[in-house]
């Protein structure tokens, strides 16, 4: 039950026509955040598109969860999947081993897992601080680092990070949050600059609001207000977890090929009119 529902009708206000990009088909992708959300959409756009799939989550019930969802969608997708926390550099360095053993390369890092901190900055504790700089930067720069090796030594790939609005953009009461995405768009541009001579590009994806579990946890809690922020969006909705992955997909696609270190928005306004 939330205490601020998101307007009825918002999908239908556009429509969603995803493209194809036959290029995908057959590439390893390791996909972190998977077990829900934007993570769990990647996870179908990508199936759909014929990769082979490692999906990395810390909740192992969400991961199996979305294995199952792929394997009924898409009966002949190659889908694994790896318990790990981001945070934690040991388990992430094992979760691209595995997916090399089992996969034999990594073509596209999802680099997406990620947690929300919203808290006043007076109040925000040195651990909460340190979590969300752990999750949001710290783990994707161990995610980029360990599958970076492997792409430099196979030749080549892409990475690509789910960074945010608050990446490009500041607010009160998200420090944490703010200052990670930040150094998560910071992160992007400086290994694509670094990374070029590999042949890896590395771009990050910058969703606005958009309607997934971490949104209706904070929705619930009467952290954020849905009605309000969809007020507040020009386009007057929230995203969907599907248009991200369409974003993840052509950003992974050889029809981006000369695009790196970009930071794409896909916030149905938010940014460009202000806030
Ligand atoms: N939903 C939004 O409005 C929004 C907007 C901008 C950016 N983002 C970013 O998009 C990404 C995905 O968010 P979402 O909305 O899909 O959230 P979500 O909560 O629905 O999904 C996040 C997933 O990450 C997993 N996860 C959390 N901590 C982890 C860890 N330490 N190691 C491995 N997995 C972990 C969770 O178990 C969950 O399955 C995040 O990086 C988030 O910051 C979301």
């Amino acid at each position: 039950m939330t205490t601020s529902p998101i307007p009825q009708g918002y999908p239908e206000a556009q429509p969603f026509t995803p493209a194809h990009y036959p290029g995908l088909s057959g590439k390893v992708v390791l996909n972190t955040g998977a077990g829900s959300g934007i993570g769990r959409a990647m996870a179908h756009a990508f199936a759909r598109h014929g990769a082979r799939l490692m999906l990395l989550d810390i909740d192992a019930a969400a991961l199996e969860q979305t294995r199952a969802q792929l394997r009924e969608a898409f009966p002949f997708v190659d889908v694994h999947i790896v318990q790990a926390s981001i945070a934690d550099d040991v388990a992430v360095e094992q979760a691209c081993a595995a997916t090399e053993a089992r996969l034999g390369r990594i073509d596209v890092l999802l680099n997406n897992a990620g947690i929300s901190m919203n808290k006043p900055s007076l109040e925000l504790k040195p651990a909460e601080w340190r979590r969300a700089i752990d999750i949001d930067l710290s783990g994707v720069f161990y995610c980029a680092q360990a599958a970076g090796k492997r792409m430099a030594r196979q030749g080549g790939g892409v990475i690509l990070s789910t960074a945010s609005i608050w990446g490009l953009s500041s607010s009160a009461h998200r420090l944490a949050y703010c200052a990670a995405k930040a150094g998560v768009v910071s992160l992007t541009k400086c290994l694509a600059a670094e990374w070029a001579q590999h042949r890896i590009r590395v771009n990050a994806i910058c969703p606005g609001y958009t309607h997934t579990a971490l949104m209706e946890d904070l929705m619930g809690r009467g952290v954020i207000n849905g009605a309000e922020l969809c007020g507040k969006t020009p386009m007057n909705r929230l995203g969907r977890p599907e248009e991200m992955a369409e974003a993840a997909l052509y950003l992974a696609s050889d029809a981006s090929a000369f695009i790196t270190g970009h930071a794409l928005v896909s916030d149905g306004g938010w940014l460009a009119h202000g806030y």
